[in-house]
């Protein structure tokens, strides 16, 4: 893409009205009301679920799959990465976007690897060769360890016998990561930061960079806002989980809208 194209850039000049590319299309069919926030995702508490003992953590672990059978999404507390690890990623991620385009176009791994505008992909064979490389690197790997043990329970809550295949499958499965930014936008209604889409991962996990909300799921034909209590995670059931238990659990849509203050940042890693 070229710097044309790319939001980070063009809000670099004075905006008053947005380029005709960047408005999202009205479908007549699109549901656009957006509940008054009073519902919430679920929250599940990792530690509980681990370290619980008997009762309670068999409690936790039915909260974990209503929540997956459910809603699809769930917030995920005392989830083991440390609030240092998590301060020091995020900042490395917002000093990463303020780096001049040059600079991060740079990152282009391989051909077609960065995709659309203000979105990096890349997938854990690959090094990134940048600042914040080693932080990055080890989120990864906690992030990892954080989605096997969610893998695991949900073997468990799905009481699926032959359960070493289910982790297996997402053992040797490969990881993807996407860091996106997303900038204000004057006429926030007029455009969406991700339009409506369901992950393709077994579970994703997102990480609210700068705290700035504005991810919304699709509960009823009604968009909840989600939100995110600071150093804590959302965690996503995508297409390959919802195929592999057998529909019970479910990939539920989802979309980013945008702020007509604030940029967001936020880092998802798929697993799949
Ligand atoms: C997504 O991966 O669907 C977007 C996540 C986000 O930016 O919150
Ligand atoms: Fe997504």
């Amino acid at each position: 893409s070229s710097s044309v194209l790319n939001v980070q850039e063009l809000i670099k000049n004075p905006l008053t009205s947005i380029p005709s590319c960047y408005i999202r299309p009205h479908n007549a069919n699109e549901s656009e009301i957006v509940s008054a926030a009073d519902e919430e995702i679920p929250t599940i508490n990792l530690k509980c679920l681990i370290h619980g003992g008997e009762e309670a953590s068999q409690i936790e672990l039915q909260k974990l799959h209503s929540a997956c059978r459910d809603w699809g999404f769930f917030q995920l507390v005392e989830h083991g990465i440390s609030k240092e690890m998590l301060g020091n990623l995020n900042e490395e991620i917002q000093e990463f976007f303020k780096l001049p385009l040059e600079e991060k176009l740079e990152l282009k791994i391989r051909e077609g690897e960065v995709e659309g505008y203000g979105t990096v992909i890349l997938r854990e064979d690959q090094t990134l060769d940048w600042g914040g490389r080693s932080v990055l690197e080890s989120y990864i790997v906690e992030c990892d360890n954080v989605a096997m043990r969610i893998v695991e329970l949900i073997g468990k809550a799905l009481k699926i016998e032959k359960r070493d295949e289910l982790e297996e499958v997402f053992e040797d499965g490969i990881q993807a990561m996407r860091m996106t930014y997303y900038p204000p936008c004057p006429e926030p209604d007029q455009v969406l930061g991700f339009n409506p889409h369901s992950d393709a991962s077994g579970i994703t996990i997102i990480n609210e960079v700068n705290g700035v909300q504005g991810l919304q799921i699709k509960r009823n034909g009604i968009w909840i806002p989600v939100n995110v209590t600071s150093g804590d995670l959302v965690v996503n059931v995508g297409d390959i989980l919802e195929v592999m238990s057998n529909g019970i659990y479910k990939s539920v849509e989802h979309r980013v809208t945008v702020n007509s203050e604030k940029e967001r940042m936020s880092l998802a890693v798929m697993t799949q």
